[in-house]
């Protein structure tokens, strides 16, 4: 049966989607422009009670990721307009699917495609002729290895919202932190950051004050001076984030973000008091972000500056040392740009 809408091939198995337990039936995804080799797969997964659908080209194969729940991709690495590497490269880059687990059809000896599988993210290889022996096993591993991480996956997703319902406490937007977000995204490719410090920035966006959990109402919304007891209590937030976090493996790189990201360049900040380049380089770049964002903000306690008059703050701070004046700099070009 051809689905003309995605160019896939859905699999006889594909049909009996909607029966009772196939909820819990894993889906794989058999991509292979050889119509032979995509069948025998198909057929043996069928034959394991798996649900097989094929996609008979690469750009099918990314389109059929967005339309079914997969859970392993089998895929080719020939195949005309898009080949496997390319896919396998795409389906990592994206948060979306970068945990389904991709098994490369390869010929046996082939090092080089291995090589650059692997490059491209690649989990794992079997040789053609598939060996069904061979293969099945190994889906079974594959399969108990995603469902795990979805699960961890799941308890990230908890913090991203406990922080978000945090944050409503003093942000009088509907959507608290999508500002941010999108402004770090922007400045973070403007910096040409690479793939993982990209994903750790924007994890730092949503999750950077989660540890505000810890400071009462009064101390947080508060409009006057802080006392030095309650300075003490605003400062542990950093700490208590990076405690809460520390379970998140995937984001490993946003840790010290969460710890610094009060750090002053002159060493006046909290909590370690780190001077200059000792502070880690994407805590500096989050703190930067993390300042306009909130000197342009609306709080209960301020208005909302613009842009010119929060730059012309942060260039008055790098001024008095308790910034890298190098990176406002490169902010004040990166603002200019998205102006233009
Ligand atoms: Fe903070």
């Amino acid at each position: 049966m051809h689905d003309k809408s995605t160019g896939a091939i859905l699999s006889r198995t594909d049909l009996n989607r909607g029966q009772e337990g196939d909820q819990d039936k894993a889906k794989i995804l058999v991509v292979d422009d050889n119509a032979l080799t995509r069948n025998l797969a198909a057929e043996m997964l069928f034959l394991e009670n798996y649900t097989a659908i094929e996609a008979e080209s690469g750009i099918a194969a990314l389109e059929c990721v967005q339309q079914f729940q997969i859970d392993l991709i089998l895929l080719d690495v020939l195949m005309p307009l898009m080949n496997g590497f390319e896919v396998c490269r795409r389906l990592k880059q994206d948060p979306r699917t970068q945990l389904i687990p991709v098994v490369f059809m390869t010929v046996a000896d082939d090092r080089a495609s291995r090589v650059k599988g692997l490059e491209a993210g690649g989990d794992d290889f079997i040789s053609k002729p598939i060996d069904r022996l061979e293969l099945i096993p190994r889906l079974r591993n594959w399969i108990r290895h995603k469902r795990l991480n979805e699960d961890l996956n799941q308890t990230e997703q908890a913090l991203f919202s406990i922080a978000q319902a945090l944050e409503s406490r003093y942000r009088k937007t509907d959507q608290p932190s999508d500002r941010l977000v999108q402004l770090t995204e922007a400045f973070s490719h403007y910096l040409q950051l690479d793939f993982a410090d990209i994903q750790n920035l924007t994890a730092a966006a949503h999750l950077h004050d989660i540890g505000t959990v810890a400071i009462p109402d009064a101390i947080l919304l508060k409009t006057g001076q802080l006392t030095a007891a309650e300075k003490a209590i605003v400062e542990k937030h950093v700490l208590v984030g990076e405690r809460l976090c520390r379970p998140l493996r995937n984001f490993r790189g946003l840790l010290p973000i969460i710890r610094h990201h009060h750090e002053r360049w002159d060493g006046s900040g909290y909590p370690d008091g780190l001077q200059q380049d000792s502070i880690p380089w994407l805590a500096q770049i989050f703190q930067t972000l993390d300042i306009y964002d909130a000197l342009t903000s609306l709080r209960p306690y301020k208005q909302a500056l613009d842009s010119p008059t929060a730059l012309q703050i942060m260039q008055q701070e790098a001024e008095r040392g308790w910034r890298n004046p190098d990176l406002v700099q490169k902010f004040r070009q990166f603002l200019q740009t998205r102006s233009c």
